[in-house]
Formats: structure tokens, sequence, C-alpha cells
């Protein structure tokens, strides 16, 4: 191998082991809240991240370290509230461990006035966690300024 070889193949392998890390975790009923994370997954691995795409159930605080940034998705449920059976239980055992991450906020709502992603982010503001991007909100079906917004969040994390 010549000299320049080596310079190219030691600067694949920096490039390699600089990608970020980014996750999204995500729980989708009736496919909105998917469709925003698949277009955050498109965001972050278009900017170069390494992406992984997870739901509630395939989750959790052992797994935090495993990645630099997360995106976690979950539509207004309830009466304003985060889905309450998966994503719920699943996010309290991570939000206080969220500190030192980039991490960002997204969801579809329906009716409501968006209440559930502001008391979601205030949560964040109370244990500390510094959100990277502007949560992002969609009336149910994401239209196609809805999906770029999550495309940014994306890309604003890789
Ligand atoms: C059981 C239930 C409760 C809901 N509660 C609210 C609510 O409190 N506020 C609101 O804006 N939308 C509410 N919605 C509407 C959903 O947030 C909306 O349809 C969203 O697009 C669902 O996202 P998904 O397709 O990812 O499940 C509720 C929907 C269901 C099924």
């Amino acid at each position: 191998m010549t000299a320049d070889g080596d310079a190219v193949s030691h600067m694949f392998y920096k490039k390699e082991e600089n990608m970020s890390k980014v996750a999204v975790v995500y729980w989708s009923g009736t496919g909105n809240t998917k469709i925003m994370a698949d277009k955050v997954a498109e965001g972050a691995k278009d900017a170069g991240a390494e992406v992984s795409v997870f739901t509630p159930s395939q989750f959790g605080p052992d797994k935090i370290n495993e990645f630099d940034a997360i995106a976690f998705g979950c539509p207004s449920m309830g009466d304003e509230v985060l889905e309450e059976t998966e994503f719920e239980p699943m996010f309290t055992d991570c939000e206080s461990k969220l500190g030192g991450k980039k991490i960002a906020l997204f969801g579809s709502y329906g009716w409501g006035d968006g209440e559930w992603m502001r008391n979601w982010e205030e949560r964040c503001g109370d244990q500390g966690i510094q959100l990277a991007y502007e949560c992002v909100m969609c009336n149910e079906t994401p239209d196609a300024d809805g999906e770029a917004e999550c495309v940014a969040l994306g890309k604003a994390l890789a």
C-alpha cells in the first residue's frame, strides 16, 4: 500500500468511527407518527448518521448509551397525554438518563392544540433534558411541510 493508499483507508476508518448514532423511538396507533418517525430516520441517514428505529417494547434505559442522539415520537392520546400502555412506561424509565444526549420530540395529534407536546417538553425541561431541535407536531397525517420538518429534525440530530 502506498502512502496515499494508507491515508485514504485511514480517512474511511475515521469516517466510520465518527458517524453519529441516532435512535428513533416511536409509538403509533394509526400510522401518523410512524410516517413522522420514518422521515426523521430518513433525515438523520441523509446527514450521515447510523440510524436505528425502535418501538417502545424494543427500547429502554440499557440502550441509551449506545446512541449520541435519540428522537422520541408519540401522538397525543388519552386526554392530552402520551400513550399510556407502552410509550409512557418506557419514557418514564428513560427520562432521568437522557442528560448529555441530543434529544428531540415529535408526534401527531388530532382535535387538541398541542397541549400534550407542551407538557412533554416541560417535563423534559424539569429533567434537565436539553432538546436539540424544536418539537415537531403534525395534525393527523403529516402533510409535505410536516414531513419536511421531520426530515430537518432528523438532520439536526445527526
Ligand atoms: C384514544 C385516543 C385518544 C386521543 N386523544 C387525543 C387528545 O387528547 N388530543 C388530540 O389532539 N388528539 C387526540 N387523539 C388523536 C390522535 O392524536 C391523532 O389521531 C394522531 O394522528 C394519532 O397518531 P398515530 O396515527 O401515530 O397513532 C386521540 C386518539 C385516540 C385514538
